[in-house]
């Protein structure tokens, strides 16, 4: 269907549609093109109509936030119908975008249509992994085809714009929204961020299959202090430049279309008011074209944060400094235009704002078909389709992370073995779907249990041992932890008593991380703790599978327990890949993307940090940086991971000593596969710069493959380092190199100790 079909009610909007038609541009390039469509429709426009652009209204079913004022349908209904209304966020399903959309369009007086948003973080109703655990493949295809079955997903049902991926860092597990990111690392998460970016928006914005992408949160919402949300962030230029904004300059140099502000302050200033973030770094030298989303009634926030004294004020400083949208906190519609109308805002502000979201609207054809994402047979047949099960059932295997295997109690024999299965994770269908998964139907995970079932040779016995939670949960509500019931101990220990294996299930509930579910402690909630240490009174060889949104401090189950799987919360398939997983028809492939610390005192712990000037205990005193009551080394570190085979590296090279600031450093190395069965690799390689005039981290992640290894293969693994990976941003955000010693490690995790020696000079 064509614009020009739509039934129109005014002549005004056919003078419009006339005015922005492509026979009148034909000749141009296609993002002139828009522009000047933009500008044309621009030019109609009345200054509330701009302003209504900026106005983004969330739907009437899901709330992801607290709501400053009350927003009755009505009163949106009747904004959407003057042109009031730019986009929408949860309003989901054919029918109800379809309906909406019609309103904008058919209603409105320039029949502008909506953009469509929605939480879609890792999938909308088949649901892969969180996307912490994602990032543990290190398999940037998987997680670019992850991010693509979303989309396809998601824009069957009439969304065209996702408020993913979240790119930023964080080293504090404390937070609970870890897990929606890629760890720790800038360089991974660049990567990762890439491919997130791609797999939502295709190659082709204008399809009806792809989803407008969104780098959420700009920028430093993972330092938040203490871990706690909505916190303040206090951080230096040095790790705002070189560990905050890298993932998102990669965003927006994947041509992400969309950034989201974020809750928190940097030196005072709350975010949605940084000129500083939004205008000189994003939009100015990075030179972002797509536009500003706050996030949720974070305009609105200026006010609590004490920043902005009133709503007036809020619109002023958050439109001056870029924030272009409005998310349900009913500031701009009610503010701006008296601002501008006084002169207090320029309204080349709203005219900047108001293109860069009319231009997204073009680029994803809504102009020409606002109901191309509305088709209720495409919507039937896509949602849960086979074919994203098994991408799901792909990434979820992909994703999980072997930490310990002693005496190889891993994989287990497929027959033959009595395998006691406990923990009341094990059942569930409900909790590896995460936080995230508003749009996914309950309980339609496959358990562990039910994944362990089909392993028919062996004898299984299920028992829960003690329930994690108590009580009905729900979306935003905090499940109530089991801290005095454990009437179901015996039986879980019989049980164990009795079996050749133990397999536990133990972690976090879903509804334990994720937005707002910050935590103190970050051992095995509830009394799983002390299960654990009944159960292996009973009997010793237990395989420890742990489903969790954050890295745990486990210490006294690396002490004890002889295997240990990392499983995360896998999403729809997780029994399937865990049950893979654990019977060998995967052979185990991730990499910890945040470090594990021993204890939550550790925390913030990451393996980038730097040295110190008392690094190492020389004298043997007291006087140096470490703990009295503590080691300072981590549980299990970044990169670590462990698989059924195991893998030697050798013939470390690098093609020379001395290199001027310009040449490329190459490296290689031999991996050879020296266990008994095929497996796959993370080759990762760091650096270290050993003088700089910003100090440098001990090590940074600058390289790694995933190779592919048959039982005694040898590859030759290559890479290059140039000036982009050999130098880093200055306290001014520039980028530098110099010259100097740098050291170059190679291996399987960041601990490894293959190290080679060169030196750049000018
Ligand atoms: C979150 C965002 C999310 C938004 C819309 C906010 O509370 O911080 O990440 O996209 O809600 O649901």
């Amino acid at each position: 269907m064509s614009f020009c079909t739509i039934p129109l009610k005014s002549t005004i909007k056919i003078l419009i549609l006339c005015f922005i038609s492509n026979s009148l541009y034909s000749q141009m390039n296609s993002n002139d093109l828009i522009d000047k469509k933009v500008d044309s429709l621009l030019n109609l426009m009345t200054l509330e109509e701009k302003v209504g652009q900026m106005n983004l209204y969330n739907g009437f079913w899901d709330v992801t936030g607290p709501v400053p004022q009350e927003g009755s349908a009505e009163q949106k209904y009747e904004h959407l119908k003057k042109g009031w209304v730019g986009a929408m966020l949860s309003v989901r399903g054919v029918e109800q975008v379809r309906e909406v959309q019609k309103v904008a369009v058919e209603e409105s007086r320039l029949g502008i249509p909506l953009i469509f948003g929605f939480d879609v973080i890792h999938g909308y109703k088949t649901l892969s992994p969180i996307p912490l655990a994602e990032s543990c493949s290190w398999d940037l295809e998987a997680i670019e085809k992850s991010a693509r079955v979303a989309a396809i997903e998601a824009s069957s049902v009439g969304l065209n714009w996702t408020f993913a991926p979240m790119v930023d860092i964080s080293r504090d597990a404390r937070w609970g929204r870890v897990m929606e990111g890629a760890g720790e690392d800038p360089f991974l998460g660049s990567q990762i961020a890439k491919a997130r970016v791609k797999g939502f928006q295709g190659d082709d914005l204008s399809a009806n299959n792809t989803l407008a992408a969104t780098a959420k949160h700009f920028a430093a919402y993972g330092f938040i202090e203490a871990g706690r949300e909505y916190n303040s962030v206090d951080i230096g230029t040095s790790t705002l430049y070189n560990t905050v904004l890298p993932p998102f300059k990669a965003a927006v140099d994947a041509n992400v279309r969309s950034v989201m502000n974020s809750f928190n302050e940097i030196n005072g200033i709350p975010v949605t008011a940084s000129k500083f973030l939004q205008r000189d770094i994003l939009k100015g030298k990075w030179n972002f074209n797509g536009f500003v989303v706050s996030d949720w009634a974070s305009i609105w926030e200026l006010i609590n944060w004490g920043h902005a004294k009133d709503k007036r004020e809020a619109a002023k400083l958050a439109s001056t400094a870029g924030s272009d949208m409005d998310m349900e906190g009913y500031v701009y519609i009610e503010e701006l235009v008296k601002l501008v109308n006084d002169g207090t805002v320029k309204e080349s502000i709203v005219d900047d704002a108001v293109k860069r979201i009319l231009r997204l609207k073009y680029e994803l054809g809504l102009f020409d078909n606002p109901y191309k994402y509305c088709n209720e047979s495409r919507e039937k047949s896509t949602l849960y389709h086979k074919d994203h099960q098994e991408a799901a059932l792909d990434i979820a295997k992909k994703s999980i992370v072997l930490l310990k295997n002693e005496n190889n109690l891993l994989p287990l024999k497929k027959e033959g073995q009595k395998i006691a299965l406990i923990g009341a994770l094990a059942s569930e269908k409900n909790s590896p779907l995460g936080s995230w998964r508003i749009a996914s139907d309950d309980n339609t995970a496959i358990s562990v249990l039910e994944g362990m079932q089909q392993y028919k040779d062996n004898s299984l016995v299920y028992e829960k041992g003690v329930d994690l939670t108590i009580g009905k949960t729900h979306f935003v509500e905090e499940v109530v932890i089991n801290e005095t019931d454990k009437s179901n101990f015996p039986k879980a220990i019989e049980a164990a008593k009795d079996a050749d294996v133990v397999v536990m299930v133990l972690g976090e509930h879903g509804f334990q991380s994720g937005e707002a579910r910050s935590r103190t402690q970050i051992d095995l909630p509830g009394l799983q703790q002390e299960l654990l240490e009944e159960v292996y009174k009973a009997n010793k060889n237990i395989v420890l599978v742990l489903n969790n949104g954050r890295p745990l401090a486990i210490e006294w189950a690396d002490k004890h327990i002889p295997t240990i799987v990392e499983a995360w919360q896998l999403g729809s398939q997780t029994g399937n890949a865990v049950a893979q997983v654990l019977y060998g028809d995967y052979n185990p492939s991730g990499k910890l993307t945040m470090t594990f610390p021993r204890n939550v005192g550790q925390v913030p712990i990451y393996y980038n940090y730097k040295s110190t000037g008392r690094p190492i205990n020389r004298e043997g005193n007291v006087f140096w940086s470490h703990y009295i009551d503590s080691e300072r080394t981590p549980l299990y570190a970044f990169g670590h991971g462990l698989s059924y085979t195991s893998f030697e590296y050798g013939n470390f090279k690098i093609n020379g000593k001395t290199f001027n600031i310009n040449d490329t450093v190459e490296v290689s190395v031999d991996v050879t596969n020296s266990g008994n069965y095929n497996g796959k690799e993370v080759v990762q390689l760091y650096i270290r710069d050993l003088f700089g005039s910003i100090t440098r981290p001990v090590r940074e992640l600058k390289g790694f493959e995933l190779v592919e290894l048959k039982k005694g293969e040898t590859k030759t693994i290559q890479f290059k380092l140039d000036k982009s990976l050999l130098g880093f941003y200055n306290n001014e955000g520039e980028f530098i190199v110099e010259a100097g010693d740098f050291k170059v490690f190679v291996g399987g995790s960041s601990m490894t100790t293959l190290e080679k020696s060169f030196e750049l000079i000018e």
